[in-house]
Order: structure tokens, then C-alpha cells, then sequence
């Protein structure tokens, strides 16, 4: 569905008529044309404080892209911005000129106590407005299983407080904040995440925290097809965000079976025929799915590379008025289904090594919605569920979730009018996301780069107002 109040301040006109009546003037968000274009472009500014771990790395990915890099210099706080690298230039703070950044990229991995925390402020305050429309704040932490001492921890957990506060004030050029806070180490890890938040493929990912972990293995991807050679099944995959990740998969180079009820079997097909991908007619509830999905995928792929639990329903009612079979019916596409589907694919030995399982929770899962006692329960367990087998699987599979926001399928279309306007509206970007922005974090997640990240929860929510 179509956003008119978003193309209409988008005018010259309706911008200005939009300011004078105090209305939010949403920035249309740039996504990505081509998969060739580069991650990044333009003059991106980098900094460090002192006892920075990760600067290095940072220096390497940004220096072999197509930005400009440059290094903070001048408080005693950032001396450590100069270990960039030599493809990053000295930049004087304040900023010399009025140059406009694409990214403002921090490294705090060496704060260990509140009072360290100073250097951000050195860093973000003479440069913040400086950050270009659509640009990107990316800040680099510690994970707290890194921080043994309260102070540390302290520090390095306030850094979550700063980007999600920073992420308010950007969202009205269309600029995002986010965190990635990494385990000692894993600064060989942080490749595939820097790239993804830094480019036009995390739009309406805003205020997140992604926690990375070292992983045995980060290979090389090819960065036009990283799937390649992967085979990915995606359920709901006949429309909105299935098709969106059936198509973005594909787009990566994954051979997709796309999955959805019989009824919707001539829609999958378009979907799937026009990825050169199979279609496999299932409901996920049915006693026998587990097999019967287990069996095609072992039949015509020898197994899964990826799994995406995209399909999902609501049945809404205030608790009192909810007959139970809203109740189990929600309960079983939403959590239950996944589960036995994973138990059967993972006892058959056909998730590969180095395998992906993606679910797809909601922010009604992670703040409780009016209405949807049995949907917040489901896309809640979701959360426990991806918390929990992540701490079990192995051979190098990962699982995490994303919880899209308000995002505009024809879930979101069928809401009262009144509804669906405060969800398009109560977000740092003051827009709904398209289900393209929660096909490329599931891209990025199954990334084969992407060995480190396992048991997040990312929200794809234009950072709403609602929730954490
Ligand atoms: P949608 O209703 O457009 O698509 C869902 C798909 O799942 C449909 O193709 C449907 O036929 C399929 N499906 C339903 N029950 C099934 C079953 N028993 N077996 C097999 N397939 C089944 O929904 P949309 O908006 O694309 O949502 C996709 C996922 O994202 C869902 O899990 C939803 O809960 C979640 N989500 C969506 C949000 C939004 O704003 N659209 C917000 C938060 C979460």
C-alpha cells in the first residue's frame, strides 16, 4: 500500500505547508538500486578512543571501499583515530569546513569506565550536524560478556542510551544509529555488519543493537552473489515479506524454495518461477509439514542452507472476546510450527554446516499490542526461542530473529485507517518500512560473513516508538 501523506510532503509544496503546520516531514528513505553499488560512498569520518580495538579493522573495510575516508584528530581523547590506516586522512575537529558526512563510524571499544565515555561527545558533537540526509551513525562497543568490572560494563551498556538517543534526533534527515557490540576478538567478525549498516540495505533499520561473537569462520564473499550456491526455504513466500525475501535471497545468488498454503499455490508460483526457484505447497501447521518439507528439500537440494520462518498470521480480539481457535491457531503458524520444522530438518541432518535460521518475530512480540493477547504471545516466544537455540546448535548454524515494525504488506493495509496512520508515524523516520528492509537484514544474517551473529533480535522498525 501506498504512503500518499509520505509522497506528499516529499513536494516542495507539501514539505513547506507540512513545517508551517508543526506535521512530520518524513525524508524518503534511499534503498538500494543495484547490487554492485558500492556499500558506501562520500566523505565518511572515522574515530576511536583510546585503547580502541577495533579501529584497524575499521580502517581496512572503510579504506577498501568508495568513501573518502577520514580520521578524527584533535582531542586528547581520540588519539587513537590516526590507527585507521593510511588511507584515512587527518581531519581536524570541529570540522574544517562544512562538509557533509555520509557516516559518522565510532570506535568505543576502549571505553572501560563512565568517565571515558567523554570521547564520544568529542567525537559526535562538533560533527553530528554534519551528517548528511539518509546518512549513518555507526558506533562499534564491547559486548557485555567482554566487561568484568561494573564500571566497564557501565560504559559500554550507556553506549545503547547514546545511539538510540542519537537515532531521534538524525530521523528526521532519513539518518539511522545503530550499535554493533562485539566480544573481545571478534573484530574479524564485523565485516558483514559494518557493510550492511552502513549501506542503503539497512534504511529503516534505526536504533538497533546487534551483538557479534567470534566465529570459526569468516570467508571471503563474493559481494554481488553472496549466496551463491546456497539453498534457502522461505515460508509465506506467495506475497509481501516472504516474496520480498524469496526475491532478495535469489537476488543474492540462493536457489529459493518458496512454501505457502495450497490455496495461495498460484501466487507462489509466480513468485517462485520468476527466481528460477521451486514451489512447495504446504500449511506449516499440518502434523506431516516437518516431512513433507524435510523430504522435498532432501529430494530436489540434498538439504537447507538457510530457513526463513516468514509465515505468520494474526487473529485479533481482546482477550475476553477471543474464541480459542484464534488463540491455538496463532500459537501454531506463528511459534509452534517453526519449532517442529526445525526438530525434524536438524534430527534428518539436513540443515548444512554453517547453516542460517532466521524467524521472524514483531514489535508486538517485544511490547504487547491491544487486541493481540494470542500474536504478542506467539512473536514473544519467538524471542525465547532464538535465545535458546542459539545457545545449542552447532556445526557453525546460527538463528536470529527480526521484528519488523509497521511495515506496509497487506497485513498492515487491512488495519482501521486511524491505526495504520499512528503505526506509519510513531518512528524515528516517521514512515513504514517495505518489506525489502526485512528481506536484506534477513540477507545480511544469512550472509556466509555473517558466521559471528547468532541469538539477536534486530528490529526493522524505523526505530518505533514502541518497545525498547
Ligand atoms: P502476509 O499476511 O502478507 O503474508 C503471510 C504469508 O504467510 C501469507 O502468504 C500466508 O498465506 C502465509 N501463511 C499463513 N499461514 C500459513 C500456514 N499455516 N502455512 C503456510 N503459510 C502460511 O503477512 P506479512 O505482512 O508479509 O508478514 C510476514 C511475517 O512478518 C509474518 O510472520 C508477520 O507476523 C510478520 N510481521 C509483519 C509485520 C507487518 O507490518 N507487515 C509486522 C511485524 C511482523
Amino acid at each position: 500500500m501506498s504512503d500518499l501523506y509520505l509522497k506528499l510532503v516529499s513536494t516542495p509544496v507539501g514539505k513547506s505547508a507540512a513545517q508551517t503546520l508543526g506535521l512530520p516531514a518524513p525524508v524518503p528513505l534511499r534503498r538500494l538500486k543495484r547490487t554492485d553499488e558500492p556499500f558506501i560512498e562520500g566523505d565518511v569520518l572515522i574515530g576511536a578512543a583510546n585503547g580502541a580495538k577495533a579501529i584497524a579493522t575499521l580502517g581496512r573495510i572503510l579504506g577498501a571501499s568508495a568513501a573518502s575516508l577520514h580520521h578524527a584528530t584533535g582531542p586528547q581523547t581520540l588519539s587513537d583515530s590516526a590507527s585507521a590506516g593510511n588511507k584515512a586522512r587527518a581531519l581536524t575537529l570541529p570540522p574544517e569546513n562544512d562538509r557533509r558526512f555520509s557516516a559518522l563510524v565510532f570506535d568505543a571499544t576502549g571505553i572501560r569506565t563512565p568517565d571515558e565515555l567523554r570521547a564520544v561527545y568529542d567525537f559526535f558533537h562538533p560533527t553530528i550536524r554534519n551528517l548528511a540526509g539518509n546518512g549513518r551513525v555507526l558506533v562499534i562497543g564491547l559486548d557485555q560478556a567482554s566487561c568484568r568490572k561494573a564500571p566497564h560494563a557501565a560504559a559500554q551498556q550507556a553506549l545503547e542510551g547514546f545511539v538510540r538517543a542519537v537515532g531521534k534526533e538524525i530521523g528526521k534527515k532519513g539518518a539511522t544509529a545503530n550499535l554493533i557490540r562485539m566480544v573481545n576478538g571478534a573484530d574479524e567478525q564485523l565485516e558483514s555488519s559494518v557493510r550492511f549498516f552502513l549501506s542503503p540495505r539497512s534504511a529503516y533499520v534505526d536504533g538497533q543493537v546487534v551483538r557479534i561473537a567470534k566465529s570459526a569462520s569468516a570467508p571471503a564473499t563474493n559481494p554481488v552473489a553472496p549466496l551463491s550456491g546456497k539453498v534457502a526455504l522461505v515460508t509465506g513466500a506467495s506475497r509481501g515479506i516472504g516474496a520480498a525475501i524469496a526475491q532478495t535471497l535469489a537476488r543474492d545468488g540462493a536457489k529459493v524454495i518458496g512454501l505457502d498454503i495450497p490455496a495461495a499455490l498460484d501466487d507462489l508460483q509466480t513468485v517462485t518461477d520468476s527466481l528460477g526457484g521451486k514451489a512447495l505447497a504446504c500449511d506449516i501447521t499440518d502434523e506431516n509439514a516437518p516431512a513433507q518439507i524435510a523430504d522435498f528439500a532432501e529430494e530436489h537440494f540434498g538439504g537447507l542452507d538457510i530457513v526463513v520462518h516468514n509465515a505468520g498470521i494474526t487473529r485479533d480480539k481482546t482477550l475476553g472476546n477471543m474464541p480459542e481457535h484464534f488463540w491455538d491457531m496463532t500459537i501454531a503458524v506463528n511459534l509452534s510450527a517453526e519449532e517442529h520444522i526445525d526438530e525434524t530438518l536438524l534430527e534428518r541432518g539436513l540443515l548444512k554446516e554453517n547453516g542460517r535460521i532466521v524467524c521472524i518475530s514483531s514489535i508486538s512480540g517485544i511490547a504487547g499490542n491491544f487486541g493481540q493477547t494470542n500474536y504478542s504471545t506467539a512473536k514473544a516466544g519467538v524471542i525465547g526461542y532464538v535465545e535458546s537455540m542459539a545457545r545449542q546448535l552447532k556445526n557453525g548454524v546460527t538463528i536470529n530473529a527480526i521484528a519488523p515494525g509497521f511495515i506496509e504488506t497487506q497485513m498492515t493495509a487491512a488495519m482501521p485507517m486511524t491505526i495504520r496512520e499512528a503505526g506509519r508515524r510513531m518512528n524515528s523516520l516517521s514512515q513504514g518500512g517495505q518489506p525489502v528492509d526485512v528481506a536484506e537484514a534477513i540477507a545480511w544474517y544469512c550472509s556466509p560473513a555473517s558466521g559471528g551473529i547468532t541469538g539477536n533480535v534486530v528490529r526493522v522498525c524505523g526505530q518505533s516508538l514502541i518497545g525498547r
